[in-house]
């Protein structure tokens, strides 16, 4: 698209308002001076729209020069969420043309970097290819913006053809790959990484001990431990990233001792990190231990968030612990946290595997966003193995309306009924799964 052109696309579909601002801002000609403007425009985190009127003032004063689009781009990039920088990109990008100022690296890298931000990959990767000065970091923003984005083709083409690849390079192609859950080879590129003589940071650690854990690569994930000790990554804040990595890591892996070893050696702890090992006892079956170290964290005055919620009600759930569990979810929103579909679904599931089925109906029912049907699943499973066929008759109903081509929703109907001798809504069940044709799927079984 010819720059003209481009610069003002997103304008016509723009509400009025936004339209008269983003035009005024690049049209203004009244009289300012130039450089404290600059440096309030390099403090980022305005705006788009405070951004755009201190570029107008600066233009109004006195030429824009390339460094004066290098901070007008990366101050909208950091504000991408805003529906104003969506607007304001392609124009500024196009007076960046017109200006000339393409030629730097520097603009052309806070341009990439700003249409990844966005998530208008393709608007970047016009750029990249235009002819546009480029350097190393050009190609690290798009074969990170490819990651995040998703196009793990696309990542792995850019980083095929890169020339001279820098530490950056490489953690953002293994982030890539751990983001599209390429761990194996997330691993391998990691390799070849430290082959080449590159030292990993932080960043790249923190991938591996992802990979590791989804892999259950402890012996991986054990080395990556020995060698932030010997290189001395600990203790700050910046770190407390790995570290929690570590600790999910071991947890992941099912090594719980090492994991709270390694939970206790750190000094600048975060709710993260605090969620990682309740978390993780959780999972592995340590309910009352979770449950223990989470009274401690609020004794401690760490401020739960969601995820500690999570994890705290599902040790309930694991260690049958019915009134702590309720108390739990009762304190949520003292705590600021408006509970959550998963809070709900957690309280349910506790509930109903303590036997409490109607009352876990009830939760389901009168929370406040529809339940999923897994959670209506899970329900499912308490009422089979608490044996009540009023509410699994209801929710076994509802979860055949809810996924009708799926048979296990249909078996677990049919052996509720079976079980309890009634053989008529049995076969009514099964008559209605070969109606509406759902596969009879692999692990659910009719009984006979
Ligand atoms: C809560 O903690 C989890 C990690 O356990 C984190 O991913 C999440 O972003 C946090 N949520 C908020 C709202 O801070």
């Amino acid at each position: 698209m010819p720059p003209d052109q481009m610069a003002w696309w997103p304008l016509a579909a723009a509400p009025r308002r936004l339209r008269r601002l983003v035009v005024a801002a690049f049209l203004s000609t009244a009289p300012s001076h130039g450089c404290p403007l600059h440096a309030e425009l390099a403090r980022r985190g305005a705006p788009a729209a405070a951004s755009l009127a201190l570029y107008s003032r600066i233009r109004a004063a006195t030429p824009p020069t390339a460094y004066t689009f290098s901070l007008l781009l990366a101050a909208l990039a950091s504000s991408a969420s805003g529906g104003c920088t969506r607007l304001a990109a392609p124009v500024a990008h196009a007076h960046a043309l017109k200006c000339g100022a393409l030629a730097h690296p520097v603009v052309t890298n806070s341009l990439l970097k700003l249409y990844c931000a966005l998530g208008l990959l393709p608007h970047a990767r016009r750029v990249f290819d235009s002819g546009a000065a480029l350097d190393a970091a050009s190609w690290n923003t798009m074969v990170s913006g490819y990651g995040k984005s998703g196009d793990l083709a696309a990542a792995r083409e850019v980083f095929g053809r890169m020339p001279g690849r820098n530490l950056v390079s490489w953690s953002a192609m293994i982030d890539a790959l751990v983001r599209a859950a390429e761990f194996d080879e997330a691993l391998q590129v990691f390799d070849r990484m430290m082959g080449e003589g590159f030292k990993p940071d932080v960043v790249v650690l923190v991938s591996v001990l992802k990979a590791c854990a989804h892999l259950g690569a402890v012996e991986r994930g054990r080395w990556v431990h020995r060698y932030m000790e010997t290189e001395g990554f600990a203790g700050t804040q910046r770190n407390v990233m790995a570290e929690t990595a570590l600790v999910d890591m071991y947890c992941k892996c099912g090594c719980m001792e090492e994991a709270w070893r390694a939970f206790d050696s750190v000094r600048c702890r975060d709710v993260v990190l605090w969620n990682s090992m309740i978390g993780g006892l959780a999972m592995n079956g340590h309910g009352e231990h979770a449950l223990e170290l989470f009274q401690r964290m609020v004794g401690n005055g760490f401020v739960p968030n969601q995820s500690t919620f999570v994890a705290a009600l599902c040790a309930c759930t694991h260690s049958g612990r019915l009134e702590e569990g309720r108390e739990i979810f009762q304190s949520m929103r003292q705590h600021g946290i408006e509970p959550q579909r998963e809070h709900y679904g957690c309280l349910a599931d506790l509930l109903g595997r303590a036997g409490r089925v109607e009352e876990a109906e009830t939760v389901l029912l009168d929370m406040p966003m529809e339940p999923h049907a897994s959670q209506w699943g899970a329900l499912m499973s308490s009422c089979r193995m608490h044996n009540d066929i009023t509410v699994g008759e209801r929710v076994g109903k509802r979860l055949i309306e809810l996924e009708p081509q799926h048979g296990g929703r249909y078996a677990v109907l049919f052996n509720l009924y079976a079980v309890n001798g009634r053989w008529e809504d049995a076969r009514a069940i099964r008559q209605m799964m070969v109606e509406k044709g759902a596969k009879k799927e692999l692990g659910f079984s009719f009984m006979e």
